[in-house]
């Protein structure tokens, strides 16, 4: 390993000392110093450590950092939480990995706006509890919440749990501060609901992956506290009677509907044996269920919610259309709950190097898509194991494909399958993580010539020199 001397190659050195003379030693790291966590992000890539990273702590330094790197073609790579799942946020080798790790806090809770402005680099879960203690809800969630910072969730454009009734992250930011690739700073931090003055340019960046603009700071729409949480888990029969069951909840709680999460008897058995803590809502209960699903209301009345929610499932029980099902009796009955279908995150040590993919699909043919994905799976490579699973109110299923007697994972024959299907499909090779590096050559299964082309030509507008993020999504 390299000490913590500059002993780079002239190239190298320059944009180096550069950096170190302009933002101060705690903000550049190299050689040895570069923490572990800075190699790599959540996608199961070979780690590759950056040439450095540089940790500045406010708009200024960024905006530094990114001129310097700019005037001497050093590529930069933005850096959040690292939970990203497709490889946008990992460095190759002689890139800087520009971390805004320092960047964290709240600047500003607007009640009569309903607004709150953060710092890019904060976890998402710090918001949230900033959120719940000023007497607001912020509904943007998802399983690595303590890890992920809010740049990250907006670059990414992430999805999760809830966005059957509040939308992905893009439906919930009014404002944003990003800095370009040349260090130019664009502070855009609107707070109101309604402006149409020109174009609305916090789009361009939201769901960019950082290839357009680092961003720095946010204006997020806050919501009313839920006052009644309702949860459920359901087992049904057939997938037929899971889109009944959708319907269903859709007319009879219509906006207060706010998670629809489905599993594959395979997922829901992978939880059953391998998530640490979960334990079976249906105890004794032996029959081979066609599939399970989350269902979850956030209401506003807490004396009539509950009951009314309770009074739906019974009815459903009573027909017959749902043949089992747990209410949540309390937060923890809901928590528990929960780790059921959080059981992903609970993959990496008991299969490595598993390979994930978050598609889209018409909800109706969701299941016809993993039935021949599975049989196809099963088909080519003997032994496969799979696992279906995901955001069905939304569209988006999560599949992770296993094999277990290979030694390294036959990735791109799976990727060559799942994503010849979806094609087939009309659906989106990414739903919500993204197309990083992973899923860049898979971008035409999912998007038009035309389509492609514009992105490239507001890439080439914006980042000319092609230093910002090189090589991701395009
Ligand atoms: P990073 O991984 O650090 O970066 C992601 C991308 O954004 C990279 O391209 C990076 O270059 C860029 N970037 C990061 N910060 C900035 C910035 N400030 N400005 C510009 N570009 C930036 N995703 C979902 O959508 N839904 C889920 O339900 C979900 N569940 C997950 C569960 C687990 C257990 C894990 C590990 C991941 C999950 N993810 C999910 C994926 C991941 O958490 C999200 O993509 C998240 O939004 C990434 O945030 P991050 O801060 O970790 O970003
Ligand atoms: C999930 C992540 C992987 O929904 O998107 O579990
Ligand atoms: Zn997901």
């Amino acid at each position: 390993m390299e000490s913590n001397t500059l002993h780079h190659a002239t190239e190298t050195r320059l944009p180096l000392e550069t950096l170190l003379a302009a933002l101060g030693p705690s903000a550049v790291l190299w050689g040895a110093d570069i923490p572990e966590r800075n190699h790599n992000d959540y996608s199961g890539l070979q780690p590759s450590p950056p040439l450095a990273v540089v940790r500045p702590a406010d708009t200024a330094g960024v905006a530094t950092a990114l001129r310097i790197c700019h005037a001497h073609g050093v590529p930069v790579v933005p850096q959040g939480g690292m939970t990203g799942l497709c490889g946008g946020a990992r460095a190759a080798p002689g890139q800087v990995a520009l971390s805004l790790e320092r960047l964290v806090g709240i600047e500003e809770l607007d009640a009569a706006a309903a607004t709150m402005t953060v710092l890019a680099g904060t976890p998402l879960e710090a918001i949230q509890q900033a959120a719940t203690a000023a007497g607001f809800f912020c509904p943007l969630d998802l399983g690595a919440r303590g890890s992920c910072a809010i740049g990250g969730n907006l670059a990414t454009n992430a999805g999760g749990n809830r966005v059957i009734r509040y939308g992905m992250a893009r439906e919930m930011v009014l404002g944003i501060e990003v800095v370009l690739p040349d260090g130019t700073v664009v502070t855009s931090l609107n707070k109101m609901i309604k402006n149409n003055a020109g174009f609305d340019l916090k789009h361009l960046f939201i769901g960019s992956e950082g290839t357009l603009g680092i961003i720095t700071r946010v204006v997020l729409k806050l919501f009313p506290q839920p006052a009644s949480t309702m949860m459920a888990v359901c087992a049904l029969r057939s997938y037929a009677d899971v889109l009944a069951l959708l319907n269903s909840a859709r007319q009879n709680m219509g906006p207060l509907l706010s998670a629809f999460e489905v599993m594959w008897p395979d997922y829901w058995q992978f939880a059953m044996r391998h998530a640490p803590g979960v334990r079976n809502p249906f105890p004794g209960d032996e029959t081979n269920y066609g599939a399970y699903v989350l269902v979850e209301a956030l209401g506003t009345d807490p004396v009539q919610d509950a009951p009314r929610f309770e009074r739906w499932l019974e009815g459903l029980m009573d027909t017959g259309a749902v043949p089992n099902a747990a209410l949540a009796q309390s937060l923890a009955d809901g928590k528990a709950f929960w780790r059921i279908r959080d059981a992903s995150g609970e993959l990496h040590p008991v299969w490595p190097q598993h390979l994930a993919f978050d598609v889209g699909l018409p909800v109706a043919r969701m299941d016809e898509y993993a039935s021949r994905c599975r049989q196809a799976l099963q088909a080519q490579f003997p032994g496969v194991q799979s696992l279906f699973y995901g955001h069905i109110g939304d569209g988006n299923l999560h599949i992770i494909v296993y094999q277990p007697a290979a030694d390294s994972q036959p990735k791109d024959q799976v990727n060559a399958l799942v994503y010849g299907l979806v094609r087939e499909y009309g659906g989106t090779v990414s739903a919500e993580h993204g197309i990083g590096t992973l899923k860049r050559e898979w971008l035409g299964h999912a998007r038009a010539p035309e389509e492609i082309a514009l992105m490239r030509l507001i890439k080439n507008a914006i980042d000319p020199k092609a230093l910002l993020n090189p090589g991701k999504v395009l």
